[in-house]
């Protein structure tokens, strides 16, 4: 049988098995779903065991497990080290769920005419790394598993990876490849297949304003003493300037200056700032001065408030002056910035605009740092041969502006490169409500996984 003739006739199998994964809540940073988190682990074991994948381990870790598999059928030849995770993001607000985040439903849409699975984590990433597991399942039934596999599929990406650094110093050995492959990013469209060459870098703090030492009447000290939430909403509205420019002294100062050649290449690929407006009912783009929508989404660093809160926020009103306010902060970051020196200069000039009627802490949160992956290797090209095999159309390279900071880990700890061949679409919602992956994406991956390690396998050569 081929693989083709394989995936077509296990087609309805593997969307059932996804929907039993996406039904267990595996939210990593919320510690009342530590057992589901074990759950999607073990379910991920006992796929790969059924699949036919060897040494297959749910590794515990300090924090979440780490799942690995393998399978080595000859040492001369490549292999092809898959990282993923089966962890998800928590799911609220739940009341814009149109059905329940963990009771996954098939609905179409505008740009899934197909049908896409509606449910937390269809996207990010269990879709995606599940896609792995059936192409796996398939090379190896049909006998046309061309080269050697090593499964990595982590459960604590989406709040940070923190054991997964120490677990590749400790297992350098075993995960030894010559390739990463991650499919955890997006493509352009259905019809415009790309491949990411870029990943933005991450600093996350949490900000601590204090006022007085206790709540207080907002009649009796109104207008007398500093309010915690007022001074931080204008210390945060300061660290952009009237350009958007962050106003943070040396922000800029290792940013990675992209040639006008790339560019200009990069503001190529479609885009269309109308329907992009009309999908987030915004009336207008906004962004710093000087650089189009894909330049800022790409290659030029952000800051933004995540989440503000303090004061009262219950039903009715409180006359409250409050004693606190607090702030999560992230910033995106592009090549040659280090992750560590922005939470040091953020944290230096966020407390040097304090006024002194407040006091202020910030706490650095989890970081990482950017990637950029080569498009002159064997692991691109076998990328962009798949993809054009399957979409019928050759694939474009696409820096991305989320995060994986694995990835730049991966090369400085195994000293290997990543191959970012992602399905999603932009739009389809991830970390937000109503996250959806389409059945066209979810099946093109599959089909397009092998062609893969088939060219990667003979460009090997
Ligand atoms: N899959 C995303 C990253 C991503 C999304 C890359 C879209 C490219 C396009 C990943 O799971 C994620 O969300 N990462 C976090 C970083 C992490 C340190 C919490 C992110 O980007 O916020
Ligand atoms: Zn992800």
């Amino acid at each position: 049988m081929s693989i083709k003739q394989y995936l077509d006739k296990n087609q309805e199998r593997f969307l059932e098995e996804l929907i039993e994964l996406l039904k267990i809540p595996s939210i990593s940073a919320d510690s009342a779903y530590d057992k589901d988190v074990a759950i999607a682990a073990d379910f991920i074991k006992e796929k790969l065991i059924a699949a036919g994948a060897e040494n297959v381990e749910v590794c515990a870790t300090d924090g979440h497990p780490i799942v690995y598999g393998d399978k080595i059928i000859d040492e001369s030849l490549p292999t092809v080290l898959v990282y993923g995770h089966y962890d998800v993001q928590p799911p609220d607000p739940l009341e814009l769920w149109e059905s329940g985040p963990f009771e996954p439903v098939i609905k179409k849409t505008d740009l899934h005419p197909q049908g896409a699975i509606f449910a937390r984590g269809a996207c990010d990433d269990k879709g995606q790394a599940y896609m792995h597991v059936k192409a796996f399942e398939a090379m190896l039934a049909t006998d046309n598993l061309p080269c050697n596999v090593k499964f990595m599929i982590e459960g604590e990406e989406e709040s940070g990876s923190e054991n997964l650094e120490p677990f590749c110093r400790a297992n350098k050995e075993r995960l030894a490849c010559d390739v990463i492959l991650i499919s955890d990013t997006s493509i352009i469209a259905n019809d415009c297949p790309s491949i990411t060459t870029g990943l933005r870098g991450l600093s996350y703090v949490e900000v601590e304003v204090t006022g007085p030492n206790r709540d207080l009447h907002s009649g009796v000290y109104g207008g007398a003493v500093a309010n915690p939430i007022n001074i931080l909403s204008k210390m945060i509205a300061s660290l952009h300037d009237e350009n958007n420019h962050i106003t943070i002294p040396n922000f800029y100062d290792d940013v990675e200056i992209v040639s006008s050649e790339e560019r200009y290449a990069m503001n190529q690929a479609p885009f269309s700032q109308e329907d992009y407006q009309n999908d987030l009912d915004i009336n207008e783009i906004h962004g710093e001065k000087g650089y189009t929508t894909l330049e800022r989404t790409s290659i030029r660093p952000t800051l933004d408030c995540n989440g503000i809160w303090g004061g009262y926020i219950g039903e009715g009103a409180k006359t409250v002056l409050p004693s606190k306010a607090f702030a999560k902060i992230s910033m995106r970051l592009v090549p040659h910035q280090s992750s560590d020196k922005i939470t040091k200069l953020f944290k230096k000039h966020f407390e040097s605009i304090a006024p002194k009627g407040v006091k202020v802490k910030v706490t650095p949160h989890h970081g990482g740092e950017a990637a950029v992956t080569p498009t002159d290797t064997p692991e691109y090209q076998a990328a962009h041969q798949a993809m054009e095999k399957s979409f019928g159309k050759a694939p474009i390279p696409a820096r991305s502006g989320g995060s994986i900071p694995i990835v730049a880990l991966f090369e400085e700890v195994l000293g290997v490169k990543t191959v970012l061949m992602g399905f999603g679409l932009d739009s389809d919602a991830i970390h937000s409500p109503n996250e959806h992956y389409g059945l066209f994406n979810y099946y093109k991956g599959i089909e397009t996984i092998p062609y893969f390690y088939q060219y990667y396998t003979e460009l090997k050569k």
